[in-house]
């Protein structure tokens, strides 16, 4: 492995290391021998269609030499496919291999996949090991990092299309190691790199109220090289960003609503992102409706925008927030305009069946100064409202 990085999750007994660097998946190998020694005799690997066959042989390799008896299953990721259905068949294929409580799930993939893989592994005979491996650069700097499982739930309309809940039911599960290997970027559509970037930009909005105050501006003065994805600039921008979100789950380990910060600082431009990320019809380049729908981290740079132009309103913040948002956002070429909205009123009904919804009242994060950001819990509609307009292009 190239000069890489080891960031650990401070948890205690739950703590786990997050291997960062261009062929870090073969540091796998010392983690599987541990478990083989402690009993396990099978590697259950969830693999994403997308991840190209040679990381995929690559670590069923590793496994075997490890001594496992190794099984799979392949999953091509969307948001419907991550629903009580794959879930269950995925418990199903486990259980047939006769996969034991010290035997490992392995996900290899991007966050749909490491969201099932980890949710199988936190239920079945009440949790088994997982590792995840994420290959996208979304999953590594956010998804892949302090143990969120789960899957989206479907609510049936009389008169309509169902309801798509993102992430509604999950659970806590933390993993026994994180791997990015930073080679399997190399394969990654251009737009799901740039959707990765988003989760990057929306840590560094929170980063100096979380202890990681030179985030923003080594990303602001690296940024034509991350736009480019140059491998090692990519390398740093990982570690930085698993560095930040592994000191906030440190800190908050179950995003603990009564807390006035900690992890639900992490949905800056979440509420509103979910709200728009599932309309099928939204594409990232008003003028290309074909690209529809939006990836997550589009949704979340829209997202993002919206809260600062709402916030903008709400508390008097300071434009040059969203203006540098703005303008990070088109250099790395993320939208900040979406056309075909629908009403507020009815974008506001989708953000109150967001999770992060309470009661009532919406709870979303604005941005309170250049790199904070603080949770409102009852932000006012006509101020959601303003938000949603600013990314309106028509
Ligand atoms: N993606 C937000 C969190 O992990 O808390």
């Amino acid at each position: 492995m190239s000069a890489g990085g080891r960031v650990h999750v401070e948890l205690g007994d739950r703590g786990y290391d997050i291997l960062v660097g261009a062929g870090a998946i073969n540091q796998i190998d010392s983690q599987l021998r541990s478990m083989h020694e402690s009993g396990a005799r099978r590697a259950f690997i969830v693999i994403d269609t997308g991840v190209p066959t040679r990381f995929v042989v690559q670590l069923s390799k590793l496994a075997t030499d490890a001594g496992l008896q190794v099984a799979t299953a392949s999953i091509t990721p969307t948001e419907q496919i991550k629903s009580i259905e794959t879930y269950q068949k995925l418990l199903v294929q486990i259980a047939a291999t006769g996969h034991s409580r010290v035997d490992p799930v392995i996900a290899l993939g991007g966050g749909i996949v490491g969201d099932l893989a980890g949710f199988a592994a936190a239920s079945y005979r009440r949790g088994v090991p997982v590792i995840q491996c994420p290959t996208t650069l979304l999953s590594m700097v956010d998804a892949s990092v302090g143990g969120k499982t789960g899957f989206n739930l479907q609510i049936p309309n009389d008169d309509g299309p169902a309801t798509l809940l993102k992430n509604l039911v999950g659970a806590f599960w933390q993993p026994k190691l994180v791997i990015a290997d930073i080679d399997v970027l190399e394969s990654l559509e251009d737009r799901q790199r740039r959707s990765g970037l988003a989760e990057c930009i929306k840590h560094g909005f929170i980063s100096v109220g979380v202890g990681h105050g030179e985030l923003l501006d080594w990303m602001i003065q690296h940024l034509d090289a991350i736009a480019a994805f140059d491998p090692p600039t990519i390398q740093e921008l990982v570690q930085r960003n698993v560095a930040l979100k592994a000191s906030v789950v440190a800190l908050d380990e179950r995003e603990d609503t009564s807390k006035a910060g900690g992890r639900m600082l992490l949905n800056f431009g979440h509420t509103f992102g979910h709200a728009i990320e599932t309309i099928a019809h939204l594409s990232p380049d008003p003028s290309d409706p074909s690209k529809a729908p939006l990836h997550h981290g589009e949704a979340i740079a829209l997202g993002m925008l919206a809260a600062c132009r709402a916030a903008e309103n709400e508390s008097g913040l300071d434009s040059s927030i969203g203006d540098e948002l703005c303008s990070l956002l088109n250099r790395v070429g993320l939208p900040t305009q979406v056309a075909g909205l629908p009403s507020n009123e009815e974008l506001i009904q989708r953000m109150s069946h967001d999770k992060k919804a309470t009661g009532d009242s919406i709870r979303v994060i604005y941005p309170i100064a250049r790199g904070r950001c603080a949770v409102v819990n009852d932000a006012s509609a006509e101020s959601i409202g303003v938000g949603f307009d600013a990314i309106r292009s028509d």
